[in-house]
């Protein structure tokens, strides 16, 4: 019987998932990251992880559709027995997400459900339907955004949603206090990757301007964010609960 802690990263495909995925393997950890529309990249990763001596698990669920958590379930219980030998995690990070610049004006109620499904309702119950596979002594940490604390054009579902991830994080931190989780968001500043139709990446003028926000002076890359959430699943942040950390190079201080 092994004793390796096993992370679950939803949107472990790309992007800052992937980087957290491959960081969380280093330091030791089994992994399982979920994908959507990108299984290539996702067994890439698998392989990656492979390849530096870890053990790796990819399964898809489209979080658009919180109706399909319960099957999600079921699958990771028989990965995790199957390739690990075990029936909990220790830490769940809630990851993956999308962007999207839609002005207010111009919001469908579609959009906002879209939103909703993936940044909020999916990432509540997919938690609450987790609860009794993670191992006492474990970790949450939710992903949300320094569009939180101050307003970006075309934004406003997506803040909504991640605002009430935060204040959800706060709550489940009281009440998984007595169980030792540990239940905190990591809210990134601008970072370099896919997310928004790669708005980073595709925009030279857009990156110059938030990396002018910065105290670092650039926009952030994956691996900025990754070694947070490593530190969150380790010990050494054990007395950390119910809080939002700003990973943002200093953003707009
Ligand atoms: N990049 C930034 O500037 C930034 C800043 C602050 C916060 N964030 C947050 O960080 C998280 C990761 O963003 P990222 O920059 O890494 O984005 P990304 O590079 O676009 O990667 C998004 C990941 O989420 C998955 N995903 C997207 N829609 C999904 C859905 N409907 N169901 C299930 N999985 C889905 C993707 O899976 P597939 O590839 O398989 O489709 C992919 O693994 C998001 O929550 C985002 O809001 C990003």
């Amino acid at each position: 019987m092994h004793n390796k802690k096993i992370a679950l990263i939803t949107g472990g495909s790309r992007g800052l998932g992937k980087e957290m995925a491959l960081e969380l393997a280093k330091a030791g950890n089994d992994i399982v990251i979920t994908y959507n529309s990108s299984p290539d990249l996702a067994q890439d990763v698998v392989e990656q992880i492979h390849a530096i001596g870890g053990r790796a698990a990819a399964i898809q669920i489209n979080l658009e559709l919180p109706q399909s958590i319960a099957a999600f379930i079921e699958e990771l219980l028989a990965t995790l027995q199957e390739r690990f030998g075990n029936n909990r995690i220790d830490f769940l990070v809630n990851n993956a997400g999308m962007g999207a610049t839609i002005p207010f004006e111009k919001a469908t109620e579609a959009d906002f459900d879209r939103f909703m499904n993936v940044h909020l309702k999916s990432v509540f119950f997919l938690t609450q339907q987790l609860l009794p596979h993670i191992h006492d002594g474990g970790s949450i940490i939710q992903i949300s955004s320094s569009t939180t604390s101050f307003c970006v054009y075309g934004y406003s579902i997506y803040a909504s949603m991640k605002g009430a991830v935060e204040v959800f994080t706060r709550y489940l931190a009281k009440d998984l206090g007595p169980r030792g989780i540990r239940v905190n968001v990591v809210a990134p500043g601008p970072v370099e990757t896919d997310f928004n139709n790669a708005a980073i990446r595709n925009n030279p003028d857009r990156k110059q301007l938030m990396a002018n926000m910065a105290a670092f002076g650039r926009v952030g890359q994956a691996d900025d964010i990754a070694g947070v959430i490593t530190f969150l699943c380790s010990p050494n942040s054990k007395w950390i609960t119910g809080q939002r950390i700003a990973v943002s190079g200093g953003i707009n201080l």
